[in-house]
């Protein structure tokens, strides 16, 4: 790792993130122009993942994966970003879309749907946000109506990450009305299952390569055994996932953030202006000093993040989302000052800091927007 550790991480995890940075550089970087310039899913990158076991890398042993701790999986989406972010949402939708079911789900329906993420058969997408239900998730109305041993789904998600690429899909709707968040239950879908279709791909300003579509449900009947959870328990197993998964994006803002320091530290040495590098003047030394101290500071309450990830602290929804916004917002400022950094060049495409930036804002907005993680964080503070 570059930067200025204050702590060492356990060899174990230095080893996964130089496998995954050796791994990424050679297999996962060379895919992220193309897949930023035609909004290609990489699926290269899908296969690199999937030959080292870093596709899902958080399913555990017991479920055929390869049962990284929170950390570990953290360190692998950062330094798959590092290399291409829209590459690093296979890892971290798969912990998405299959959270619920480590949270929540029976080990009959954990041993049928975990297994083929973990060979890499399929991919899993989280299915929350609607049209008119985003930062107020609870006001959905997707439906799921009870019809003897079925439910049956009706409704649109939107914003959905990898949408028509995932084989599976944790889907919450509503099946007591009028409940709000205690009315809402969390179900197992498969793409093949008939009624289940999808959107145009959204036209996005960054993380191209990965798919966001709508999902759309006709009369999808889905066996009552593939609820995850009981009846009305869907609304606080998608919070209690969030909870956990704001820290994979964390991860993911400063892999990119560390992507765009790494480049423009390289540009500034060999840049020559007034008979010298321009990383010999100070202007620009500041600049690099604060990118980095910012990421390092990023780093730390994400890793922190993830340690109480890992152990289910009380805790966590108060550090998921101030990793979450922390590390975004870090990577929004130094992704920018990396383009400045390289000037003009930097606006160009002929460089991959412009890419990055485009690709940081996303952080800022998905898994709830920082706005949003202000709000939990404040019930947090004053519950406490
Ligand atoms: N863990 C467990 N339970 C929780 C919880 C948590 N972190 N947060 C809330 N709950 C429980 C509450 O205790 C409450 O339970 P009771 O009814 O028993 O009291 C219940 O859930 C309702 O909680 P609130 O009253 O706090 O709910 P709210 O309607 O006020 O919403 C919110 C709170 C924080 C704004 C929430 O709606 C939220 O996080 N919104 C943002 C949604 C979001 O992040 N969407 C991102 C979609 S996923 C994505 O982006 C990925 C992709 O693929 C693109």
């Amino acid at each position: 790792m570059t930067g200025f550790d204050a702590y060492q991480l356990p060899e174990e995890h230095q080893e996964i993130r130089d496998a995954v940075r050796s791994l990424c550089e050679g297999k996962v970087a060379p895919n992220a122009a193309h897949a930023d310039e035609t909004g290609e899913f990489p699926q290269a990158s899908y296969d690199a993942l999937r030959s080292a076991d870093f596709h899902a890398p958080h399913i555990p042993e017991e479920y055929g994966g390869a049962g990284a701790d929170a950390l570990a999986t953290a360190i692998v989406i950062e330094e798959v970003a590092r290399a291409c972010a829209a590459s690093s949402l296979i890892p971290a939708v798969n912990k998405l879309g299959t959270m619920p079911l480590l949270l929540a789900g029976s080990d009959e329906l954990k041993r049928r749907y975990l297994a083929p993420v973990a060979r890499g058969d399929g991919m899993f997408s989280y299915c929350l946000s609607e049209p008119e239900a985003g930062s107020d998730a609870a006001s959905m109305t997707t439906r799921a109506v009870s019809d003897n041993d079925h439910y049956v789904i009706n409704g649109a998600k939107r914003w959905i990450t990898n949408a028509g690429v995932s084989e599976f899909y944790t889907v919450f709707a509503v099946t007591a009305p009028g409940e709000r968040s205690r009315g809402i239950s969390a179900f197992v879908v498969e793409k093949s299952d008939p009624g289940v279709t999808f959107g145009a791909p959204e036209k996005k300003l960054g993380i191209k390569g990965s798919p966001t579509r709508e999902v759309y449900f006709d009369n999808v009947r889905v066996p009552a055994d593939r609820m995850i959870g009981k009846p009305g328990e869907g609304f606080k197993i998608a919070m209690r996932t969030l909870d956990h998964t704001r820290v994979t994006i964390a991860a993911q803002a400063i892999g990119i953030a560390q992507g765009a320091l790494d480049f423009a530290k390289r540009y500034v040495q060999e840049r020559r202006q007034f008979g010298k590098a321009i990383a010999e003047f100070q202007g620009i030394q500041f600049m690099l000093a604060d990118m980095g101290m910012k990421l390092e500071a990023a780093r730390q309450l994400t890793y922190a993040a993830a340690g109480k990830s890992e152990r289910g602290d009380a805790d966590l929804t108060y550090f998921g989302a101030a990793a979450k916004c922390f590390a975004s917002d870090a990577a929004m400022e130094i992704t920018t000052d990396a383009v400045q950094l390289l000037g003009g060049y930097g606006y160009t495409k002929d460089f991959p800091l412009e890419r990055m930036m485009r690709d940081a804002k996303i952080t800022q907005i998905y898994e709830g927007t920082n706005q949003v993680q202000r709000i939990v964080m404040a019930r947090e503070l004053l519950r406490g």
